[in-house]
């Protein structure tokens, strides 16, 4: 209760406050990213009239590869006839998702949700006729599982927007100062419908950088959201007004210093649907590509997408099924875990418990051999398989009895302990974790 109100009194007092005082205050991590951090592992769908010919979504009339009146007709084939948002939810909880995000309206102006502005909704102009939004938030939330609106600051079909098509836009901003007027209030309101009809708890921003924070009003969005919801986070696109950062589909080599951070990353090589796209990563790569991010502290955002119907195709559907055996049986070494070791001190990635008394080892390789920590300072009680009831005895060697510097721990992996795509090992500390990082002097 105390923290609540800690976290109303911080919301409303960044009410009062200039841009400056707002950026400064996400150098730190706010409390509400807590449950972002212990989620780990969200789920992003792109849905829309681009699934019905499987086309680029919104970029494939804007770099003209398709005319924008052939884009604008799918919405005739956009029927969701088999859409099952508690089918979506279940399968969504079944990969081990904490959270979900989806497309509201992408960079094609057309809403999935009920806008009342215009008629670019799938709600008034396709033969699904209805918001497919609201229900899977509904079915989401019975599971516990929270959620993200994705929402396009961008609208090229807007006729109040400066942009339209590649190399041709309506207007420049010096120009036509109305209608960019007319545009943000546009699109603020349609912001303040999502936030009263589907509460999102994650806003997943996008398309900001065709204009300036000033331009988008970034600060007052923020401030928007934050007075309906004190509780909502925002992605770090909204020109620099957001919580977190949104690395795309490249893994960071270097940890993004944002307070939290989640790597976006389709499943096969498109966000929507396309016919020809089934170069689906595999199960054991998506694994070890989740456990890099987490390691390093980051969420991994998967996309998927699904048909115009609202199926998704049987291999999206079997890895997320096989990514939710390996998170389920392996869960206390992701959930509400943080990031593990720098680099230096285990040949693959690591996580930390929140009192960073447990350490949590991913195996790069399968197991049946020996590996290796150099320069942990604590007392190992105890190591484990995680997800089976396997001890594992291991060795400190190399300790100098009048050097500070810790003994190299070496733990016998055997064969049985392997894991079809990554084994974890648990090593339980005698306190908080701590860390030799010199050069080996004395
Ligand atoms: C990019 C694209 C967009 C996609 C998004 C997902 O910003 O513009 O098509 O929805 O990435 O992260």
């Amino acid at each position: 209760m105390i923290r609540r109100l800690a976290t109303v009194v911080l919301a409303l007092a960044l009410l009062g406050q200039g841009a400056e005082a707002v950026a400064q205050d996400q150098e730190a991590a706010r409390f509400e990213l807590q449950w972002f951090q212990d989620a780990r592992l969200g789920i992003f769908i792109h849905w829309g009239i681009y699934s019905v010919k499987g086309v680029d979504e919104s970029w494939s009339f804007y770099n003209k590869k398709i005319g924008y009146g052939e884009y604008m007709k799918q919405i005739e084939g956009f029927s969701a006839k088999n859409y099952d948002p508690a089918a979506w939810a279940e399968l969504i909880k079944k990969s081990g998702a904490r959270y979900a995000v989806i497309t509201t309206k992408h960079h094609d102006g057309l809403a999935l949700y009920d806008t009342k502005f215009n008629e670019r909704s799938v709600v008034r102009s396709s033969p699904a006729k209805r918001d497919v939004i609201a229900p899977l938030f509904v079915e989401l939330r019975e599971r516990g599982i929270r959620c993200g609106a994705y929402y396009s600051l961008i609208d090229w079909s807007d006729e109040d927007y400066p942009a339209f098509v590649q190399g041709d836009g309506r207007y420049t901003l010096s120009e036509n100062p109305a209608g960019w007027q007319r545009f943000r209030d546009f699109y603020q309101g349609q912001i303040s419908e999502i936030a009263a009809q589907l509460k999102p708890d994650l806003w997943w921003f996008d398309g900001d950088w065709e204009h300036s924070a000033e331009e988008w009003e970034a600060m007052k969005v923020r401030q928007m959201i934050l007075k309906v919801n004190p509780r909502a986070i925002i992605n770090g696109r909204l020109a620099g007004f957001g919580d977190y950062a949104t690395p795309e589909q490249n893994i960071p080599i270097e940890t993004p210093t944002a307070p939290a951070w989640e790597l976006c990353m389709t499943l096969g090589e498109q966000w929507g649907w396309q016919p020809q796209d089934t170069n689906y990563k595999s199960t054991h790569d998506l694994i070890h590509i989740f456990a890099d991010v987490i390691g390093h502290g980051g969420n991994l955002l998967l996309g998927i997408g699904p048909k115009e119907d609202g199926t998704f195709t049987p291999g999206q559907v079997a890895r997320l099924e096989d990514l939710g055996h390996w998170t389920s049986k392996h869960a206390e070494a992701i959930y509400g875990t943080r990031a593990g070791l720098p680099s230096g001190h285990f040949f693959g990635p690591t996580t930390l418990s929140k009192d960073s008394t447990t350490l949590y080892l991913f195996l790069p390789q399968p197991a049946g051999g020996s590996m290796e920590i150099k320069g942990l300072d604590n007392k190992i009680l105890s190591v484990e398989v995680v997800g089976r009831s396997m001890p594992l005895a291991h060795r400190v060697v190399g300790k100098i009895s009048w050097s500070k510097v810790p003994g190299l721990a070496f733990i016998d992996v055997p064969m049985e302990a392997t894991d079809p795509w990554m084994t974890v090992l648990k090593v339980k500390l005698d306190g908080k974790v701590k860390l030799y990082r010199g050069q080996g002097g004395f």
